[in-house]
């Protein structure tokens, strides 16, 4: 568990079309709602930062070497970080981020091959304090469901970026990845059966009991 800072981390994951966005500003709601002392920040992966949101349009739209990619997610990460997420945790904040590292292990290492090694490694230099510790979400809600669920999903909505036009072979891996980093972080991890409706998913994420 992350004690590093007064505040409380909460990332939510999950392959597209998993419905995670859906439930986020609900939910980030809900915590100003039972926690009225503290403020709620609520922001996204890659962005969250002017910088951020730049290498965001670049992530989504253009063809890049994989390497690149992985860079360059770590890349707004850092600022995320350093501009947003740390300074709002040392205030005893809750911050609430639509994705998070898991999603490069999922996407850049499980999805398109980069080597976990070398996500370690970035995962590492980007996240350790300047006391030697690691950060990380307190919470991570995964919502997983099988990728043709996910694509039938996705079908029905706007326009593909670059990975939601990605097969369904792509998307079985990426899932994969996530519930592997959930099985090796149990206490971190959260498992939303994204199977179920809306209504059943909102059900349980209001019934949820955080002890901040
Ligand atoms: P979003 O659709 O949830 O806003 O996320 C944008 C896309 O970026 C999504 O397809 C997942 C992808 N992504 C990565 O590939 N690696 C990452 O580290 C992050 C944060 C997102």
């Amino acid at each position: 568990m992350n004690t590093l800072f007064p505040g409380y981390f909460i990332s939510f994951e999950g392959i597209d079309g998993a419905g995670k966005s859906t439930h986020i500003d609900a939910f980030s709601k809900l915590m100003q709602e039972r926690y009225s002392d503290r403020e709620v920040v609520v922001t996204r992966e890659p962005g969250g930062t002017p910088l951020g949101e730049k290498l965001r349009a670049l992530l989504l739209e253009a063809p890049m070497n994989l390497e690149t990619e992985a860079l360059l997610m770590f890349a707004a990460r850092r600022e995320h970080i350093a501009q947003v997420i740390e300074p709002a945790l040392r205030l005893g904040k809750i911050v609430i981020s639509d994705r998070f590292t898991d999603a490069s292990f999922a996407y850049q290492g499980g999805g398109r091959g980069l080597s976990l090694a070398k996500l370690d490694d970035l995962e590492r230099w980007v996240q350790e304090t300047s006391d030697g510790h690691l950060l990380q979400p307190n919470i991570t809600f995964l919502f997983d469901l099988p990728g043709e669920i996910a694509q039938a999903r996705r079908s029905k909505v706007r326009v593909p970026d670059k990975f939601e036009q990605m097969d369904l072979g792509f998307f079985e891996k990426v899932r994969q990845e996530y519930l592997r980093r959930a099985k090796a972080d149990p206490s971190r991890f959260y498992l939303v059966d994204a199977t179920q409706t809306p209504e059943q998913i909102w059900s349980e994420l209001q019934a949820l009991k955080i002890k901040l």
